[in-house]
């Protein structure tokens, strides 16, 4: 039997309908049923929010969930757990698993897993090309059928200018986006890090900026001839790059895009000491091109927060830099670490949580969620924004605990997650809930 839940006397932050009040919240049958300061007689649940936020659950338009083909990195139930406590309630995943999304019935395979295994909304990326070989497209209509939410070869970019091309030219009539991983793999091969300062003292070959630039451009130029298509940039690090997208939608050119939490926050330092938890790929870059995203996520210029959650094996980083795996495991450090651009004001705290809510619920066209609306399923994420807590890799509940972030203190973390109006993680530092008859205190 489903709950009902009273979320009290909460901040409630909820940027699409623009509110920011003290106030309570009732969830009966998986929906937000009333708002306001006084609640009903009822019997319910009791969530005490007092000094937390509540806001709409999070959105996360780009994440590795590796099932199938790479249990040992992550799986559907490990990353969903570890989306909930990162209070994430809708997730899309990528395709570049074994085999990769591909064909219809590995999304249906997949949608049946998560049917099962996930304790968060699953939303599968489809490939753009067969295999992720960049040779031959998908079906991409079939796909959609199946319910993909977008296309991606991610891991890998579209190299060939002529299937950009056509992948852009039928989301026009799909209705779905094609994302992009921006990389000239010419100017990026055989780099590990940054093209800078650490590679250079790392004795390692860098990656240059012009290596997301050039394919970035060579998007929106394809774009730009495409009136209606839909291109979604993913995880811009450069701050070129940011110059680019607010120039191309100052023209109308229909492009998204998206930045992680680490493009953010952390620099080419982090790879200082030949440190493979920071190798991740585009790599991490200047405090310039950190300013240069965030001003971007202010602006809108770059439309949502994603994660890019990438989890490996401990073995899979435990090599030199050059043969380690690339990626961060980021669920679970990404409050924490997005709420440090909130306190020192770099960031205003609606704007943060929009970006994590109702601009990725637009991408994927969902009418109903990334809102706190009556009426709308109740996904809800409660947070402390104040709370200071060390990231402990040992107690990830993701199997990567692939992050730079290990050992940091952080300032802001997950409380308690809903989703469909079931308490899906709860935060074990603080008693939250209590079942109470009648009229909540
Ligand atoms: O660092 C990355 N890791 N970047 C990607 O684009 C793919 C990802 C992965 O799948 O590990």
């Amino acid at each position: 039997m489903m709950h009902s839940w009273l979320i009290q006397k909460g901040r409630i932050i909820d940027p699409d309908q623009g509110i920011d009040e003290i106030g309570s919240l009732l969830i009966r049958e998986g929906k937000i049923v009333w708002r306001g300061e006084i609640p009903p007689q009822a019997d319910y649940h009791v969530l005490h929010a007092e000094g937390l936020i509540v806001c709409p659950g999070f959105i996360d338009f780009h994440c590795h969930l590796r099932q199938p083909g790479f249990e040992e990195k992550e799986t559907i139930a490990t990353g969903t757990q570890a989306a909930a406590r990162g209070g994430f309630t809708t997730v899309c995943c990528m395709p570049n698993t074994s085999p990769p999304l591909d064909n219809s019935r590995i999304i249906d395979y997949v949608k049946s897993l998560a049917t099962r295994e996930s304790v968060v909304r699953v939303l599968p990326i489809g490939c753009v090309t067969i295999g992720r070989k960049g040779e031959v497209l998908v079906p991409m209509a079939d796909l959609a059928t199946a319910g993909v939410v977008a296309y991606s070869d991610d891991g890998s970019p579209i190299r060939s200018s002529r299937l950009m091309h056509q992948a852009l030219n039928h989301s026009r009539t799909l209705g779905l986006p094609v994302i992009d991983h921006c990389e000239d793999a010419a100017l990026s091969e055989g780099g590990q890090v940054n093209e800078g300062v650490v590679s250079l003292e790392l004795g390692l070959r860098g990656i240059p900026t012009a290596a997301e630039e050039t394919m970035v451009h060579r998007n929106l130029t394809l774009a730009k001839q495409l009136a209606g298509c839909h291109l979604h940039i993913a995880h811009v690090s450069t701050g070129g790059s940011v110059e680019l997208i607010r120039r191309a939608k100052k023209q109308g050119i229909t492009v998204t895009a998206e930045v992680t939490p680490h493009h953010l926050t952390m620099t080419e330092a982090a790879a200082l000491g030949h440190n493979t938890s920071a190798k991740v790929s585009p790599p991490l870059r200047t405090e310039r091109d950190n300013r240069a995203l965030v001003q971007g996520l202010r602006e809108n210029v770059i439309d949502i927060i994603a994660t890019d959650h990438a989890p490996h094996a401990a073995a899979d980083k435990d090599y030199s830099m050059t043969l380690a795996a690339s990626g961060i495991s980021v669920f679970e450090t990404a409050l924490g670490s997005l709420m440090g651009l909130v306190h020192d004001g770099q960031l205003p705290l609606d704007t943060l949580i929009a970006r994590l809510t109702a601009a990725p619920a637009r991408l994927i066209n969902d009418q109903i969620r990334g809102t706190l609306k009556i009426g709308a399923p109740a996904d809800i994420t409660i947070f402390d924004p104040d709370k200071e807590w060390v990231v402990d890799t040992a107690k990830f509940i993701s199997k990567g605990r692939n992050t730079p972030l290990a050992g940091a203190t952080l300032k802001g973390k997950t409380m308690a997650t809903i989703c469909d109006g079931e308490l899906v993680y709860q935060d074990d530092s603080i008693k939250l809930t209590e079942f109470q008859k009648g009229r909540a205190a």
